[in-house]
């Protein structure tokens, strides 16, 4: 087995301010940033905070920016980079820090309250619900989120605008909403929910101008943008646009004589 020493720069501070600082840390064959983090914690920064659960790529919690680019520490091995190279650990910028590599993520999970759940079709005993089998596939692709909000922090709409946090769910939350307006059995519009409108009125749909970043960061390959967020757009678009739709909200608004 061969070892070799490791540039490392890491981000340490809190809410309050921080600064990056250099170590020198012992690599193994086959080893993933995640470890390196951890042999700093154990011989030289034991204070380092750090969140993980799984060390397997599927809690969503080591999530943090190598290089500055969105990544699982524990998904992110050692071989991608030349042994010479310094690799620079920071945390996810989008969201605020609570200490060193842990930031606070709770934004996204009050974005996943302000999504509406599922509305079970009336009549349908749970049990006898029946789809199509591209139907399932459809969404089960978006089902193997594991919620580890590179997409949310990479976006740019959110990523240097804290100012836009307010009116965009970001992209992993359009996705959910995506994924609940195509599911077949939705009973949202019969329960007088319009998910198209309320992805571009309180989700701000209008914001992602398409740009497939939040794919190119997803650990689990999802293709966020073509398969939810351009599909969830286009019938957004058809909505407004179908001349029954204009001529029945054109109805609605009409003063009652
Ligand atoms: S495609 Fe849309 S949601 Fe994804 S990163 Fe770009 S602007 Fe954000
Ligand atoms: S969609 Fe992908 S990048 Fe976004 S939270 Fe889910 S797994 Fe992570
Ligand atoms: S520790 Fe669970 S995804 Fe990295």
């Amino acid at each position: 087995m061969s070892t070799y020493d490791a540039s490392f720069r890491i981000w340490r501070g809190d809410a309050e301010g921080g600064e990056l600082r250099d170590f020198t840390v012992e690599v193994h064959d086959g080893e993933v940033v995640l470890d390196i983090v951890h042999r700093l914690q154990a011989t030289q920064a034991s204070d380092l905070a750090v969140r993980w659960n799984c060390k397997a790529g599927k809690c969503g919690s080591c999530s943090a920016e190598v290089n500055g680019r969105p990544r699982l520490m524990c998904m992110t091995r050692m071989s991608t980079f030349e042994r010479e190279e310094t690799i620079t650990v920071t945390p996810l910028r989008a969201f605020p820090v609570i200490r060193d590599l842990v930031t606070d993520v709770s934004f996204n999970y009050q974005k996943a309250r302000e999504v509406p759940a599922f509305v079970p079709p009336e009549g349908v005993a749970p049990g006898a619900y029946r789809m199509h089998q591209i139907d399932v596939e459809r969404s089960q692709e978006f089902r193997k989120c594991i919620e580890c909000f590179l997409c949310q922090d990479t976006c740019h709409v959110v990523r240097d605008h804290e100012e836009n946090k307010n009116a965009f769910a970001g992209p992993r939350f359009l996705m959910r909403v995506a994924e609940l307006d195509m599911h077949p059995l939705d009973a949202a519009a019969e329960a007088g929910l319009d998910r198209k409108s309320s992805a571009q009125e309180e989700h701000g749909l209008g914001y992602c101008n398409i740009t497939k970043c939040c794919t190119e960061v997803c650990p689990e390959g999802i293709k966020i943008t073509d398969n939810a967020l351009i599909p969830l757009k286009e019938r957004a678009v058809d909505r407004k646009y179908d001349p029954l739709v204009w001529l029945g909200s054109r109805i609605r608004r009409r003063p009652s004589s």
